[in-house]
């Protein structure tokens, strides 16, 4: 089984996910991460040296051959992953995949993402609350669309990250 965690920058996907994993015994991978591995650069680094397309081209060649693996794997995506590309299709249609959608109200990710977003190449330059609270809206408005087609969806706003785990928990098994 291969659960892959999808949603906005923010929701929580790699701390869900490394939570998640150790207690279900499987194995771990942040695609940012292994992203940074094979390129040998920083998401900073790659977006303002090679671009965004060149980013999502190894964004998406390593999703699939991650989640074509014969491992029992949690990997926590980018939020723009399920959103290029036949990606959301190719993860519905791939053997023992769920996807797992991790919905974040707009306030929330609005409060998390102004204290980190200079990590972030897509809002490190958005220098106001306001106006990354409306880029957030307009961009989460446009990205939903492929989240929701997720086979779970867990409102994550109240719960804590081991709470989100027993709640994906509960769906699975
Ligand atoms: C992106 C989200 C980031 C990272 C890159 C692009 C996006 O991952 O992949 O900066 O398009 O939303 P996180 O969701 O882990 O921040």
């Amino acid at each position: 089984m291969k659960l892959v965690l999808i949603g906005y920058m923010g929701s929580g996907k790699t701390s869900v996910g490394k939570h998640l994993a150790s207690k279900l015994d499987f194995l771990f991978y942040d695609l940012d991460k292994e992203i940074e591995t094979r390129v040998g650069q920083s998401i900073a680094q790659l977006f303002s040296e090679k671009g965004e397309i060149y980013f999502r081209k190894i964004e998406s060649e390593l999703v699939n051959s991650i989640t074509h693996s014969k491992e029992k794997l949690i990997l926590a995506t980018g939020g723009g992953t399920p959103c290029y590309g036949d990606t959301m299709k190719n993860l519905l249609s791939c053997d023992n995949v769920i996807t797992i959608y991790l919905k974040t109200s707009l306030h929330i990710l609005t409060d998390r993402l102004y204290k980190e977003k200079s990590e972030r190449p897509l809002i490190a330059h958005i220098t106001t609350r306001d106006v990354l609270n409306d880029f957030i809206r307009k961009h989460l408005f446009e990205r939903s669309h492929y989240y929701y087609r997720a086979l779970i969806t867990i409102n994550v706003d109240e719960l804590s990250v081991s709470e989100i785990s027993e709640a994906i928990i509960l769906k699975l098994f």
